[in-house]
């Protein structure tokens, strides 16, 4: 069975949608570690919730960004992490876990990519005034936000829309897609085709399966 790694900084309410799918069996595959960057993340609570390993990883500890992320890569391999997955992990990742998971990390980004990418995805596309937003799963390359997209669900942005309340909506679709896209790499549907996702899990008509049809 696929094993997961999440590496989160806050909150965790991704997290906690990726441990509730697969409690209920929509998602086959465990979750073997969570590290996090910051040793107040409540992402830390949740695991402890749920009987899940996790560990304090913090930069300033290691001698550089290659080192840092070379260790976070070591504790993965050890525990046979075959997908990682950045559940709100608000660093840029750096090559010492790229290197070691070409096309087997994940994020998800809370807006349309490629527009809004970096730290305030939701509060840049309020402030450009957009009608519509959403958000991204994509694979993670070096750059910020910039890898192969997997998913992407769409929300309206209304006139009266602030940060929280644009999040808000967002966060209700990230909790769907993600989990959704996890269980299609653990099932082996995705694949790569240059910087195009092909799933193999399109309907006749060539929609995508609702999450809820398992
Ligand atoms: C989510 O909205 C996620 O999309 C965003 O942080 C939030 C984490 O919430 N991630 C980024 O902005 C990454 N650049 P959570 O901790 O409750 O899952």
């Amino acid at each position: 069975m696929l094993k997961i790694g999440v590496l989160a900084s806050g909150r965790g309410s991704n997290f906690q949608s990726i441990l509730d799918r697969i409690e209920s069996g929509f998602i086959k595959a465990e979750i073997a570690i969570l590290i996090t960057d910051k040793p107040d993340a409540y992402a830390i609570e949740r695991a402890k919730n749920h009987g899940i390993e996790s560990l304090v990883m913090q930069p300033r500890d290691f001698d550089g960004k290659n080192l840092y992320y070379g260790a976070i890569a070591s504790e993965l391999k050890k525990r046979g992490v075959g997908l990682v997955v950045l559940a709100g992990f608000m660093r840029v990742v750096g090559k010492g876990l790229i290197d070691s998971y070409p096309n087997k990390i994940m994020n998800i980004h809370p807006a349309l990519l490629p527009s809004f990418p970096g730290l305030h995805g939701q509060r840049d596309a309020v402030d450009y005034g957009v009608k519509v937003s959403g958000c991204t799963v994509h694979f993670v390359d070096e750059g910020v936000d910039t890898g192969p997209i997997i998913a992407q669900a769409a929300v309206p942005c209304h006139d009266d829309d602030t940060e929280d309340t644009l999040s808000a909506r967002i966060l209700k679709k990230e909790h769907e897609i993600y989990p959704l896209a996890i269980k299609l790499f653990s099932e082996g549907m995705i694949s790569l085709d240059g910087r195009t996702v092909r799933l193999k899990c399109s309907k006749p008509d060539g929609t995508l399966m609702n999450p809820a049809e398992g």
